[in-house]
């Protein structure tokens, strides 16, 4: 009976959502209810290992007792003033991000999306009050930056811009890791180079050291800006605080989004001393941006990844991940490549990786699909091995059933 009436739930939530909730998202069919570290529970009470934490957000995975405290005390105190007024926390959390990207300015938003567009705004802006005004951004080749109209505009899938063009004139796209198409497409009339260190939604793809090094001789002769979207590859995800360090980068605007809350909406701009002198006041805003709540919830997260230690720690489970991943590389015929570092990976597969998801879903592990062929993890950065090693276990099962299915035999 009990079991009825949690099906019937799952079910009501289903039908309620396809009637009045606007259609823009296929989703998976599972309604999940509660979470416990990287544990989630759907409504029948079945339990999955979660190694895609919401694409990148539950950084401390789900009901994390010390950010659970944070949020309802915060709550408890004071939620929302607006930015008409000071509060004790935007400063606080600013210094701890400057202290970690060694960008000395923080503009506070609420999403990834809005991260990039503050940075594409503030790279106009800077131009604009070097009386030089400069349209012209260069983006890659399997670049994602986001759905709002600046951020669509870099992005590279026509499938996501064609509908709603036209977008920000200037943008221009170059292959990704090609050194000489870059240094060719830079010019004196280009405001900026947007790049992700390692392109999530294109796949999992690290751009090479030559790359970026490529980069910064182009932003050097033209004056270009540099903006390392580390919106999904930020704060820990890589074994470091932020990738582009990693890589030799010296950008001078990071967006950032996802980690940095835990799950509570938030999203930054890092800013370089050399554009906030040329920003000021009125030139952006948002009247949620860096709000009590989502601030607390960031200071929790950096408490835990900088003074916890856990991007020690994932830069740990990361060479767990590498040698798991590649062991499965090796037995599967349908994993043709795995690239990635620390929590952030991508199995390329010889076949379509939708139905991944549901084979993996059905056996209790939560991944996605990513550039058609590319199963993704991104899994709670508080993931031990021990849970790792169970949800790849999972997983390989999944690739061994669609081996199965490839070679004429059935799913299961
Ligand atoms: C690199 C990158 N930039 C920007 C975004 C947009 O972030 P959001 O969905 O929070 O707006 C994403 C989202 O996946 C991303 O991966």
């Amino acid at each position: 009976m009990a079991q009825e009436m949690t099906m019937t739930t799952a079910e009501s939530v289903q039908t309620l959502e396809s009637r009045h909730v606007l259609q823009t998202y296929r989703r998976q069919p599972v309604t999940f209810v509660r979470g416990d570290g990287v544990r989630l529970f759907d409504a029948d009470g079945r339990e999955y290992l979660d190694l895609l934490s919401g694409i990148g957000v539950a950084s401390l995975g789900h009901a994390h007792p010390g950010l659970t405290r944070a949020i309802a005390d915060q709550a408890k105190t004071l939620l929302h003033t607006s930015n008409l007024f000071f509060h004790p926390l935007q400063g606080q959390l600013a210094e701890r991000l400057s202290n970690l990207s060694g960008l000395p300015r923080a503009f506070f938003c609420n999403s990834g999306t809005e991260a990039v567009e503050a940075c594409l705004k503030f790279a106009r802006r800077y131009w604009y009050t070097l009386e030089e005004p400069r349209a012209e951004i260069i983006a890659l080749e399997g670049s994602f930056h986001g759905r709002t109209m600046g951020a669509l505009s870099v992005t590279w899938d026509e499938h996501y811009r064609k509908p709603f063009a036209p977008l920000l004139p200037g943008a221009r796209f170059v292959p990704a890791n090609d050194c000489a198409a870059l240094l060719q497409a830079v010019s004196r009339n280009t405001a900026a180079i947007i790049v992700e260190p390692i392109q999530g939604e294109g796949g999992v793809r690290p751009l090479t050291p030559a790359f970026a090094a490529a980069i910064g001789e182009a932003c050097e002769k033209s004056g270009a800006l540099l903006i390392a979207d580390e919106v999904q590859s930020g704060l820990g995800r890589t074994g470091n605080p932020f990738y582009f360090s990693t890589l030799g980068m010296k950008p001078h605007l990071v967006p950032v989004g996802k980690a940095l809350g835990g799950g509570v909406p938030i999203g930054a701009a890092l800013v370089s001393e050399e554009v906030a002198a040329r920003i000021f006041y009125g030139d952006h805003g948002s009247t949620y941006g860096g709000n009590l709540l989502a601030c607390r919830a960031a200071i929790c997260v950096l408490d835990e990844l900088v003074e916890g230690g856990l991007i020690a720690r994932v830069a740990e489970v990361g060479r767990y991940f590498d040698e798991r991943l590649k062991s499965i590389r090796s037995k599967r015929r349908i994993v043709k490549d795995v690239r990635g570092c620390g929590l952030m990976w991508g199995l390329d597969l010889t076949i379509d990786a939708a139905p991944v998801v549901p084979a993996a879903l059905e056996r209790g592990v939560i991944v996605n699909r990513t550039a058609e062929t590319v199963v993704r993890l991104l899994p709670p950065l508080v993931i031990t091995e021990a849970d790792a090693s169970e949800a790849l276990n999972r997983l390989d099962a999944a690739l061994g059933a669609m081996e199965n299915v490839e070679n004429g035999g059935q799913a299961n």
